[in-house]
């Protein structure tokens, strides 16, 4: 099948190599001349496990290119996908703009044959018809249909998640256009949902949202658990063999970040108070995750009396989880804003995402190169993104580093009880 693919961020990227990979012929389309020529040159704007290798074999046996040209793009293709971000506007609403302008230019680009518009940014319920009249509107004769098929892949393993999903689901205006998007997505491992495109939208935002629920549902527990002595991770382990629990998503920490959940739940909560009515359990999903953060916070400076002024500080991992340079929304740019603001001195590590977050931290930082590094003559460590290299940190590594051995724990990534016994004041969340 021909396909366009507008946008070459996370979705747009992962989404464009993956199908060409699976053999069809993929146009990326980006506005942005210099990422396009980057991407031309075999140079992958984001850190992705294996999309890399991907990008250069599907270009190199010519079923992949880039492109600025969205008119070319539209024209040449069957299947139009939509992968243009949604960042959140300060009311909490989805910014559609970029949405819109992408639907505004398909518009003036499409001819007369059939195609499919699939919107696969995240996007408020009923987008799909806005952004079939956007289109009807610069051609009132268009032969197309507008979609939904969410995106549902996870940074770090993005490549492995869209090849294998646990589902694939398909908001379909009209038979023809489902029977083309089912042969499209037929290869991927998993299950089919066919439905309409507004609930196809909406299961997006309430995936997203129940996910980013179960974790601040048990960072709940885990500081319910700190009051009362008992261990956050033997609570989520024992409630979690229940098959209708389920494992996953049960691991107390700081707090959820990256570009999704934070936004995602402020979308829907939005959306909801739109139409008057009050979402109080997403209002609750957030608050917990905002208090969290500063807790750890908390459980840092009261150690030193409330007086962490001319402290150093070690900030182990700054993007917002592993295996990615991310660090939109991580919960280590609150942390050394608030460390810097306490006059803490801050010396941070991060294997992969030190670049990115120097465009955004304005606070005076020492990037170390290893974790090791970071700890040196540092007063206290704060373990914020779970990176193995963090995590393999040992106790005595801690202990002969640190100038005052304090660790906190905001992943509950080490062992409270070597920590004890080499003699460190260690604070993780709701372990005894
Ligand atoms: C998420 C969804 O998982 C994915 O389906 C959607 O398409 C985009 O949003 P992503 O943001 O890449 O993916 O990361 P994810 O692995 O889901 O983690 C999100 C945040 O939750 C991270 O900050 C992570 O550290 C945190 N988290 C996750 C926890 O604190 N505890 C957990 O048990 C799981």
């Amino acid at each position: 099948m021909n396909v366009a693919v507008i946008g070459t961020g996370y979705v747009g990227l992962v989404s464009g190599t993956c199908f060409a990979e699976l053999g069809n012929q993929v146009i990326c389309v980006d506005n942005v001349q210099e990422k396009v020529d980057r991407l031309n040159e075999n140079e992958i704007p984001i850190y992705e496990p294996g999309l890399e290798e991907l990008v250069g074999k599907n270009k190199a046996e010519n079923r992949l290119s880039f492109t600025t040209d969205i008119g070319m793009a539209v024209r040449e293709s069957d299947i139009i996908l939509i992968a243009v971000g949604t960042p959140e506007t300060e009311t909490g609403a989805a910014d559609m703009s970029f949405v819109y302008k992408v639907a505004e230019e398909i518009g003036r680009a499409v001819n007369d044959t059939y195609k499919v518009i699939v919107n696969k940014s995240t996007v408020p319920v009923g987008t799909s018809e806005a952004v079939q009249q956007i289109i009807e509107k610069q051609q009132p004769e268009a032969d197309i249909d507008v979609c939904s098929v969410p995106e549902f892949l996870r940074e770090g393993s993005a490549v492995k998640d869209t090849f294998h999903p646990d589902r694939v689901v398909i908001g379909a205006s009209s038979i023809r256009a489902s029977d083309m998007l089912e042969e499209l997505h037929q290869p991927l491992t998993g299950q089919i949902v066919v439905t309409d495109p507004r609930s196809s939208e909406m299961i997006k935002y309430a995936s997203n949202a129940f996910l980013a629920t179960k974790i601040s549902f048990i960072n709940e527990m885990a500081n319910i658990c700190d009051i009362y002595e008992a261990d956050v991770n033997a609570v989520a382990r024992g409630m979690g063999l229940d098959h209708r629990i389920g494992p996953k998503f049960l691991k107390a920490g700081i707090g959820y970040g990256g570009s999704c959940f934070p936004k995602d739940v402020k979308a829907l909560k939005y959306l909801a108070e739109e139409k008057d009515y009050h979402p109080s359990l997403l209002q609750a999903v957030n608050d917990v995750n905002e208090q969290q953060n500063r807790r750890m916070i908390e459980h840092l400076t009261r150690i030193f009396d409330d007086d962490i002024e001319g402290l150093t500080i070690a900030v182990l991992g700054l993007a917002f989880k592993p295996n990615t340079d991310d660090i939109r929304e991580a919960p280590a740019l609150k942390i050394i804003e608030d460390l810097d603001a306490k006059g803490a001195n801050v010396q941070a590590f991060d294997p992969v995402a030190v670049d990115n977050a120097k465009q955004m931290i304005t606070a005076d930082v020492h990037y170390a190169d290893t974790a090791l590094d970071a700890l040196k003559d540092a007063d206290a460590a704060f373990l914020v993104t779970e990176w193995a290299e963090c995590k393999a940190l040992t106790a005595s590594q801690f202990k002969e580093q640190l100038k005052r051995p304090v660790v906190i724990d905001g992943r509950n990534a080490l062992d409270p009880g070597i920590m004890k016994a080499e003699g460190i004041i260690y604070h993780g969340i709701g372990r005894k």
